[in-house]
């Protein structure tokens, strides 16, 4: 189980998702933000701080957004050693 950015976040980017992960399991690129399925313990305090309501739960990620739930890991796992680890709150544009 982990929690999962999805597409609503796309040129959205509010990051106030990240402040409040105790695991620091966001990671980012030009376009969202992704959660780590490794390190995401389901705590759930980044849904209640997205402004747009782009996290769910895996098992609860509404089917026109699925294909995020992979889209999230192999992100992650391509962004994870180039360091690109999303941690404080961000700017937008
Ligand atoms: Fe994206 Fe919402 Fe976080 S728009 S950056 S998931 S606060």
């Amino acid at each position: 189980m982990a929690h999962v950015v999805t597409q609503p976040c796309v040129d959205c980017k509010y990051t106030d998702c990240v402040v409040v992960c105790p695991c620091e399991c966001f990671y980012g690129d030009d376009r969202m933000l992704y959660i780590d399925p490794d390190d995401c313990i389901d705590c759930e305090a980044c849904v209640s701080e997205c402004p747009v309501s782009a996290i769910y739960r895996d098992a609860n990620v509404p089917a026109v957004w699925r294909e995020d739930v992979a889209l999230n890991a192999e992100r992650v796992a391509a962004l994870k050693p180039a360091g690109a680890r999303v941690t404080e709150k961000q700017p937008r544009g």
